[in-house]
Protein backbone atom coordinates (compact mmCIF):
# COMPACT_ATOMS: atom_id res chain seq x y z
CA UNK A 1 0.00 0.00 0.00
CA UNK A 2 1.20 3.48 -0.81
CA UNK A 3 2.05 6.13 1.35
CA UNK A 4 -0.73 8.15 -0.03
CA UNK A 5 -3.54 5.35 0.36
CA UNK A 6 -2.45 4.78 3.53
CA UNK A 7 -3.12 8.35 5.12
CA UNK A 8 -5.78 8.48 3.34
CA UNK A 9 -7.81 5.58 4.68
CA UNK A 10 -6.60 6.52 8.22
CA UNK A 11 -8.25 9.83 7.48
CA UNK A 12 -11.59 8.08 6.16
CA UNK A 13 -11.45 5.99 9.16
CA UNK A 14 -11.32 9.23 11.68
CA UNK A 15 -14.06 10.51 9.61
CA UNK A 16 -16.27 6.97 9.97
CA UNK A 17 -15.66 7.50 14.11
CA UNK A 18 -16.72 11.20 14.81
CA UNK A 19 -19.67 11.06 17.42
CA UNK A 20 -22.59 12.40 15.43
CA UNK A 21 -25.19 14.66 17.40
CA UNK A 22 -28.86 15.92 16.07
CA UNK A 23 -30.05 18.61 18.34
CA UNK A 24 -33.84 19.53 18.73
CA UNK A 25 -34.87 23.21 19.47
CA UNK A 26 -37.92 25.31 19.91
CA UNK A 27 -36.43 28.45 20.96
CA UNK A 28 -33.32 30.64 21.44
CA UNK A 29 -31.11 27.74 21.65
CA UNK A 30 -28.53 29.44 24.07
CA UNK A 31 -27.71 25.57 24.98
CA UNK A 32 -27.25 24.62 21.28
CA UNK A 33 -24.93 27.69 21.43
CA UNK A 34 -23.19 26.44 24.41
CA UNK A 35 -22.84 23.19 22.51
CA UNK A 36 -21.43 24.71 19.40
CA UNK A 37 -19.14 26.45 21.34
CA UNK A 38 -18.00 23.20 22.83
CA UNK A 39 -17.69 21.92 19.65
CA UNK A 40 -15.42 24.73 17.85
CA UNK A 41 -12.84 24.08 21.05
CA UNK A 42 -12.67 19.97 20.19
CA UNK A 43 -14.22 19.65 24.01
CA UNK A 44 -17.76 18.17 22.63
CA UNK A 45 -16.50 14.83 21.75
CA UNK A 46 -18.48 14.85 18.56
CA UNK A 47 -20.04 16.87 15.52
CA UNK A 48 -23.51 18.64 15.69
CA UNK A 49 -24.89 17.11 12.36
CA UNK A 50 -28.42 18.97 11.84
CA UNK A 51 -30.52 20.78 14.17
CA UNK A 52 -34.12 20.30 13.96
CA UNK A 53 -36.70 22.92 14.80
CA UNK A 54 -40.66 22.23 15.35
CA UNK A 55 -40.55 26.55 14.98
CA UNK A 56 -39.40 27.90 11.60
CA UNK A 57 -38.52 31.34 13.56
CA UNK A 58 -36.59 29.91 16.35
CA UNK A 59 -33.53 31.90 16.63
CA UNK A 60 -31.87 28.55 17.40
CA UNK A 61 -32.12 27.79 13.70
CA UNK A 62 -30.03 31.11 12.79
CA UNK A 63 -26.94 30.19 15.42
CA UNK A 64 -26.47 26.65 13.62
CA UNK A 65 -26.71 28.67 10.01
CA UNK A 66 -24.19 30.41 11.70
CA UNK A 67 -22.27 27.74 12.39
CA UNK A 68 -22.08 26.10 9.47
CA UNK A 69 -24.54 23.14 10.39
CA UNK A 70 -27.71 22.51 8.81
CA UNK A 71 -30.45 23.70 10.22
CA UNK A 72 -34.61 22.46 9.50
CA UNK A 73 -37.58 23.60 9.98
CA UNK A 74 -40.50 21.22 10.79
CA UNK A 75 -43.25 22.80 11.91
CA UNK A 76 -45.91 20.68 14.32
CA UNK A 77 -48.93 22.53 13.63
CA UNK A 78 -48.09 21.33 9.35
CA UNK A 79 -49.03 17.72 11.14
CA UNK A 80 -52.86 16.46 11.97
CA UNK A 81 -51.66 14.79 15.11
CA UNK A 82 -48.47 14.12 17.73
CA UNK A 83 -48.06 10.61 16.56
CA UNK A 84 -47.83 12.38 12.28
CA UNK A 85 -45.16 14.92 13.46
CA UNK A 86 -43.11 12.67 15.33
CA UNK A 87 -43.15 9.94 12.67
CA UNK A 88 -41.51 13.02 10.43
CA UNK A 89 -39.20 14.21 12.89
CA UNK A 90 -37.94 10.50 13.30
CA UNK A 91 -37.28 9.71 9.60
CA UNK A 92 -35.51 13.69 9.69
CA UNK A 93 -33.53 12.42 12.57
CA UNK A 94 -32.17 9.28 11.16
CA UNK A 95 -31.39 10.64 8.04
CA UNK A 96 -28.74 12.19 9.73
CA UNK A 97 -27.82 8.96 11.72
CA UNK A 98 -26.70 10.32 14.68
CA UNK A 99 -25.03 8.40 17.83
CA UNK A 100 -26.89 11.19 20.18
CA UNK A 101 -29.45 13.00 20.36
CA UNK A 102 -29.96 16.34 22.41
CA UNK A 103 -33.16 18.01 23.11
CA UNK A 104 -31.89 22.07 24.09
CA UNK A 105 -35.10 23.45 24.88
CA UNK A 106 -37.63 21.10 22.99
CA UNK A 107 -40.62 21.82 24.21
CA UNK A 108 -42.83 19.38 22.86
CA UNK A 109 -44.32 15.96 24.75
CA UNK A 110 -43.17 12.98 23.04
CA UNK A 111 -44.83 10.21 21.89
CA UNK A 112 -44.15 6.53 23.50
CA UNK A 113 -42.80 5.58 19.31
CA UNK A 114 -40.42 8.21 19.77
CA UNK A 115 -39.07 7.95 22.75
CA UNK A 116 -38.55 4.41 22.38
CA UNK A 117 -36.99 5.06 19.28
CA UNK A 118 -33.87 6.58 20.87
CA UNK A 119 -33.96 5.37 24.41
CA UNK A 120 -30.69 5.42 25.91
CA UNK A 121 -29.26 7.74 23.63
CA UNK A 122 -31.35 11.09 23.75
CA UNK A 123 -30.61 13.33 26.82
CA UNK A 124 -33.03 16.59 28.08
CA UNK A 125 -32.00 19.47 29.99
CA UNK A 126 -33.84 20.34 31.83
CA UNK A 127 -34.66 23.92 34.58
CA UNK A 128 -34.67 22.40 37.94
CA UNK A 129 -33.23 19.97 40.19
CA UNK A 130 -35.09 16.59 39.49
CA UNK A 131 -37.51 15.55 40.80
CA UNK A 132 -38.50 18.74 41.92
CA UNK A 133 -40.47 20.66 39.51
CA UNK A 134 -41.26 18.78 36.46
CA UNK A 135 -43.14 20.62 33.41
CA UNK A 136 -43.48 24.17 32.88
CA UNK A 137 -42.48 27.55 35.12
CA UNK A 138 -39.82 26.02 37.20
CA UNK A 139 -38.47 29.13 38.33
CA UNK A 140 -41.40 31.15 39.07
CA UNK A 141 -42.38 27.51 41.11
CA UNK A 142 -39.65 27.70 42.87
CA UNK A 143 -39.86 31.62 43.91
CA UNK A 144 -42.92 30.74 45.12
CA UNK A 145 -42.10 28.12 47.61
CA UNK A 146 -39.24 29.90 48.81
CA UNK A 147 -36.64 27.56 48.43
CA UNK A 148 -33.10 27.87 49.23
CA UNK A 149 -31.82 25.79 45.92
CA UNK A 150 -32.71 25.85 42.58
CA UNK A 151 -30.70 24.51 39.62
CA UNK A 152 -31.00 22.09 36.39
CA UNK A 153 -30.55 18.75 35.26
CA UNK A 154 -29.68 16.79 32.66
CA UNK A 155 -31.20 13.42 32.34
CA UNK A 156 -31.65 10.91 29.81
CA UNK A 157 -35.44 11.13 28.27
CA UNK A 158 -38.22 8.29 29.02
CA UNK A 159 -42.04 8.32 28.51
CA UNK A 160 -42.30 10.11 31.76
CA UNK A 161 -42.10 13.83 31.03
CA UNK A 162 -39.21 14.96 32.97
CA UNK A 163 -38.90 12.36 34.86
CA UNK A 164 -35.77 9.88 33.21
CA UNK A 165 -32.51 9.10 34.71
CA UNK A 166 -30.76 11.72 35.84
CA UNK A 167 -26.99 12.35 34.81
CA UNK A 168 -26.02 15.34 36.05
CA UNK A 169 -27.13 18.16 38.35
CA UNK A 170 -25.83 21.69 39.14
CA UNK A 171 -27.33 23.85 42.11
CA UNK A 172 -27.35 27.62 42.22
CA UNK A 173 -28.49 29.68 45.43
CA UNK A 174 -31.85 31.62 45.75
CA UNK A 175 -31.78 34.43 47.59
CA UNK A 176 -34.14 36.85 48.84
CA UNK A 177 -33.85 39.40 45.64
CA UNK A 178 -33.94 36.47 43.16
CA UNK A 179 -37.13 37.95 40.64
CA UNK A 180 -38.13 35.34 37.96
CA UNK A 181 -35.43 36.22 35.56
CA UNK A 182 -32.55 36.67 37.83
CA UNK A 183 -32.96 33.05 38.34
CA UNK A 184 -33.49 32.16 34.69
CA UNK A 185 -29.94 33.75 34.52
CA UNK A 186 -28.33 31.94 36.89
CA UNK A 187 -29.66 28.65 35.91
CA UNK A 188 -28.76 28.52 32.68
CA UNK A 189 -25.40 29.67 33.24
CA UNK A 190 -25.12 26.56 34.94
CA UNK A 191 -27.11 24.90 32.34
CA UNK A 192 -24.55 25.81 29.48
CA UNK A 193 -21.78 24.79 31.50
CA UNK A 194 -23.10 20.68 32.17
CA UNK A 195 -24.80 20.44 29.13
CA UNK A 196 -21.51 20.12 26.85
CA UNK A 197 -20.24 17.90 29.89
CA UNK A 198 -22.31 15.51 30.03
CA UNK A 199 -22.84 15.22 26.07
CA UNK A 200 -19.09 14.83 26.26
CA UNK A 201 -19.21 12.25 28.67
CA UNK A 202 -21.91 10.09 26.19
CA UNK A 203 -20.04 10.53 22.78
CA UNK A 204 -16.67 9.47 24.32
CA UNK A 205 -18.73 6.30 26.12
CA UNK A 206 -18.11 7.26 29.11
CA UNK A 207 -22.09 7.66 29.68
CA UNK A 208 -24.32 4.77 29.26
CA UNK A 209 -27.65 3.55 30.33
CA UNK A 210 -27.92 0.17 31.30
CA UNK A 211 -30.71 -1.84 32.77
CA UNK A 212 -29.74 -0.94 36.01
CA UNK A 213 -29.99 3.24 35.30
CA UNK A 214 -27.33 4.98 33.81
CA UNK A 215 -23.13 4.61 34.13
CA UNK A 216 -20.53 6.85 34.36
CA UNK A 217 -16.70 5.09 33.52
CA UNK A 218 -19.19 1.71 34.66
CA UNK A 219 -20.15 2.99 37.70
CA UNK A 220 -24.02 3.78 38.78
CA UNK A 221 -24.86 7.25 39.42
CA UNK A 222 -26.66 8.19 42.49
CA UNK A 223 -30.72 8.70 41.76
CA UNK A 224 -30.06 12.10 41.25
CA UNK A 225 -27.24 12.18 39.11
CA UNK A 226 -23.40 13.47 39.72
CA UNK A 227 -24.04 17.30 41.67
CA UNK A 228 -21.74 19.82 40.58
CA UNK A 229 -21.94 21.79 43.37
CA UNK A 230 -22.11 25.70 44.06
CA UNK A 231 -18.45 26.35 44.19
CA UNK A 232 -17.24 24.26 41.36
CA UNK A 233 -19.48 25.96 39.30
CA UNK A 234 -18.71 29.69 40.32
CA UNK A 235 -15.30 28.53 40.05
CA UNK A 236 -15.76 28.02 36.56
CA UNK A 237 -17.97 30.51 35.44
CA UNK A 238 -15.27 32.73 37.15
CA UNK A 239 -17.99 34.18 39.51
CA UNK A 240 -17.37 36.26 42.87
CA UNK A 241 -17.80 33.41 45.87
CA UNK A 242 -17.67 35.86 48.57
CA UNK A 243 -20.97 37.50 47.73
CA UNK A 244 -22.59 34.64 47.68
CA UNK A 245 -21.14 33.22 51.07
CA UNK A 246 -22.48 36.40 52.77
C1 LIG B 1 -33.63 26.04 28.86
O1 LIG B 1 -33.61 26.81 30.03
C2 LIG B 1 -34.01 24.61 29.16
O2 LIG B 1 -33.58 24.20 30.42
C3 LIG B 1 -35.51 24.67 29.08
O3 LIG B 1 -35.77 25.53 28.01
C4 LIG B 1 -34.74 26.52 27.94
C5 LIG B 1 -34.28 26.65 26.50
O4 LIG B 1 -33.38 27.70 26.39
N1 LIG B 1 -36.06 23.37 28.85
C6 LIG B 1 -37.19 22.94 29.39
O5 LIG B 1 -37.90 23.64 30.10
C7 LIG B 1 -37.56 21.51 29.07
N2 LIG B 1 -38.58 21.02 29.91
P1 LIG B 1 -32.43 27.81 25.13
O6 LIG B 1 -33.32 27.69 23.90
O7 LIG B 1 -31.85 29.21 25.25
O8 LIG B 1 -31.40 26.73 25.22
Amino acid sequence: MSEATDTLNGFEAEQASTPRVVVLISGSGSNLQALIDAQSYDELGGEIVAVISNKADAYGLKRARDAGIEAVALPHREYDSREAFDGALIKVIERHEPDLVVLAGFMRILTPRFVQRFYGRMLNIHPSLLPAYQGLHTHARALADGVSEHGVSVHFVSEELDGGPVVVQAAVDVTPEDTEDSLQQKVQSREHLIYPIAVRWFLEGRLTLGAQGPTLDGTPLPPQGLRLSHADAAEELDEDLEDDDA
